[in-house]
Parts: C-alpha cells; structure tokens; sequence
C-alpha cells in the first residue's frame, strides 16, 4: 500500500476529474493520501476531500508565499480548523521560500515561527516547504525546538551535508518526482545517503511529475516511477521502498487506521 505524503488535490488542475481519479487511486495501490492545504482557500477545500474520502488526510498551514495575507485574525481562525476533523495530522506545508522571495523575508520569518510554535502546542509532526533557504530554515527549526515533534523536509532540494543536518534534528526527507530527473545527481544522492526509515515519497501534485510523465500534470499514480527509482539508487526492492515508506508516514502522521 503506498502512503502519498504531499499531494494538493484542491488545486484547479483536478476540477475536470477529481472524482474519478481519487476514486481509482485504490487500484492503483495506493492507500493513503494527505493532502497538504497551503491557503485558506485550500484549507477548505481540503475539508471537503477528507469528508469525501476515507483515504485522504489533511495537512494544515500557510504556505510561505501565502502569509502576506497572515493576521491575528486569519491566524486565530487557522487554528481553529486543527478541532474541526480528526483527519487533520500534521500543520503544513509551512517553511520559507527564498526562490519567489515574495513576501519579504521577514515576514516569512514571523509566520514560519508562529506556525512552529502551533505545531508545538498541538503535538504535531510539520511539512516543511523551504527553497533556496536551507540556513535559515535549518537555524528556525533548531531555535524551535522543531525536533520535539518532528516533520519531513518536503520535496527535498538540497545537499547530503543539508539532509545529515535534518536528520540529527529528528526530520524526515520527502522524496519527489525530482529524483527521477536524469540531472537530478544530488537528489539521487540524498536518496541513496538517508536511511530507508527516515524516507518519504511524495508527487506535490499536480507539479512535478516524473520521468516519463515530466512536463504533464502529476497524480499519486505515478509513485512507483519514484519509488522505483530510489529503489534503484540504494540497491533495494521496490516493494521494500513502497512498503517501509508507507509505515514510516502512518508513525510519523500517527495513523492507526
Ligand atoms: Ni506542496
């Protein structure tokens, strides 16, 4: 059974087909799916997936690039969404993203800490999106004490020497489409270095599909062609990739049905 640990089935790219596919996702084996809310208005939606479908899980938290639009107010209502469904087991994808850079970086700072700061009071694990931020996100994390309730480095873009310093803290590296890129030398490095119990697999579909589907829009489907290949890298089975990835998400997330 194949546990997807980022995917964002809210987005507009499914609103042809969204039924249809979730609904064939089981017979493409894959059990699980939590999908990642990155606004408000994704937070929603996410509500109506998680009522819809036994098999989707929710991620709640404000994407980086969305936090200019963060107040007392908005934040106060975040938090309440975390009593409304027992589905909802992780606060994410939160992080910074010095690639779009937008808002300014500060602002960025205040929000990723807040954000932290829930996680720790609610007790649970984070989905940290960071781009091109690899110092500051590790520095917050460690100011935060961000071990205590652990998380994944999701779709995961930096270094070995990156990915050592995630792990000492207690995270977890998710591994996407990425992997499969023939250019994609360090990621395929950062798959073969972490241990097998510390991998996820994500697609953070609809973007970034794997080879051979690279360019087209991403579903859960295709998380065999990243498992394969990661399979591939560390000289393992793939049912070993599929199988170790998915109990390592239902421990993290704490599902236990
Ligand atoms: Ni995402």
């Amino acid at each position: 059974m194949i546990f997807e640990s980022h995917a964002h089935y809210d987005d507009k790219a499914f609103d042809s087909d969204r039924d249809k596919l979730l609904k064939s996702m089981p017979e493409n084996g894959v059990g699980y799916i939590l999908n990642a809310g990155s606004s408000m208005k994704s937070i929603s939606k996410t509500f109506s997936l998680m009522e819809n479908y036994p098999f989707i899980y929710g991620a709640f938290g404000i994407h980086p690039s969305d936090t200019a639009k963060l107040n007392e107010e908005n934040f106060k209502w975040l938090k309440n969404q975390f009593k409304a469904s027992e589905k909802v087991v992780a606060v994410g994808e939160i992080g910074l993203d010095y690639y779009w850079d937008d808002p300014d970086r500060e602002t960025q700072k205040i929000w990723f800490v807040r954000q932290l700061e829930l996680a720790g009071v609610l007790n649970l694990p984070v989905i940290v999106h960071s781009r091109e931020a690899a110092k500051d996100t590790l520095d917050t994390l460690r100011a935060q004490k961000a071990g205590q309730y652990g998380g994944v480095m999701h779709c995961f873009s930096y270094t070995k020497e990156t990915a050592r310093e995630c792990l000492k803290m207690n995270f977890h590296i998710g591994i996407g489409g990425v992997v499969t890129f023939k250019n994609a030398q360090k990621l395929k490095e950062v798959a073969a270095y972490t241990p097998l119990d510390r991998i996820l697999i994500e697609t953070d579909c609809p973007y970034l599909a794997p080879v051979p589907f690279r360019g087209k829009r991403n579903t859960s489907a295709y998380l065999p062609n990243i498992a394969e290949e990661i399979a591939k890298v560390k000289g393992i089975s793939y049912e070993e990739v599929i199988q170790k990835t998915a109990e390592n998400a239902l421990k993290l997330f704490k599902i236990t049905i």
